[in-house]
């Protein structure tokens, strides 16, 4: 099993600010530090989080593999080409829609004719190819028919199913898929909305070989490195020159 992570939403917290920091760049060197096998990255048509220089710098300092992830549309598909990753994961995208809401709709003629040709140039160039679909048997014959190497299986309704029946539900649906995805001959990812509270059952199912994973690894890294955060401004603010300490203000060192 891979764990690829994904690192946009440490720029979603920059451009809340339009600054500098928190860079992705340095949150993808720690995440490999950590043991992530892989960075995942969406650069959106609107940009609203990784932008064109973060794409540039990771391509230069990720050491294990960057997924990339894009709309099937060809301006997309030409900076895949110079970025030239390990993996490319189509997606669909919508400008109005808060994260990516469903899998790629391989019913629609136009989706399947603009996914066909993203997939050609992909393939053309050596780029591993995968495409972002539900957990539906007829979307996994869809992918397949189309060439690709892989699909990541799209587990936001199991993350957001409520109640212990409807959760079980929607992992039958995934086994099943993943399932049907390896007698297609497909490998098979899966992501979106994996939390630390229940990513073990997915993880767990057979014939899946990558989970993608984002929004809950960056809100956890933001709770256990605040305590450390506060601690280091601390230090600095009451290492002013010429600062008097408030009586009954001073807190003295942890661990004295
Ligand atoms: N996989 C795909 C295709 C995605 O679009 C996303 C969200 O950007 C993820 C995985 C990660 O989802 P989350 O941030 O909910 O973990």
């Amino acid at each position: 099993m891979r764990l690829y992570i994904n690192i946009d939403h440490v720029a979603t917290v920059r451009q809340a600010r339009r600054t500098d920091e928190p860079d992705p760049v340095r949150a993808a060197v720690l995440a490999e530090l950590g043991g992530a096998d892989g960075i995942t990255i969406h650069l959106r048509e609107d940009r609203r989080h990784i932008n064109d220089r973060d794409v540039r710098l990771l391509a230069e300092t990720v050491r294990t593999g960057i997924n990339f992830e894009l709309a099937a549309a060809a301006p997309m598909v030409d900076i895949a080409l110079r970025l030239a990753p390990v993996q490319a994961t189509l997606v669909p995208e919508k400008r109005e829609e808060v994260t990516t809401e469903g899998g790629l709709d391989l019913a629609s003629a136009p989706v399947r004719g603009a996914v066909g040709a993203s997939l050609r140039r992909l393939e053309a160039a050596g780029v591993r190819t995968s495409l972002f679909i539900d957990p539906d048997p007829d979307a996994l014959d869809r992918a397949a028919e189309l060439g690709a190497h892989a699909v990541e299986l799209h587990t936001g309704e199991y993350a957001n199913a409520s109640g212990d029946a409807e959760k079980a539900a929607e992992l039958t649906r995934l086994a099943n898929a993943a399932a049907r995805g390896r007698e297609r001959s497909l490998a098979v990812h899966a992501g979106h909305g994996l939390t630390y509270e229940n990513v073990i059952p997915v993880a767990a199912l057979p014939h899946i070989e990558e989970l993608n994973i984002g929004h809950s690894v960056v809100s956890r890294a933001v709770l256990v490195g605040m305590e450390r955060a506060v601690r280091e401004m601390k230090e600095i603010v009451l290492a002013a020159p010429g600062r008097v300490p408030e009586p009954g203000r001073w807190l003295p060192p942890m661990g004295c």
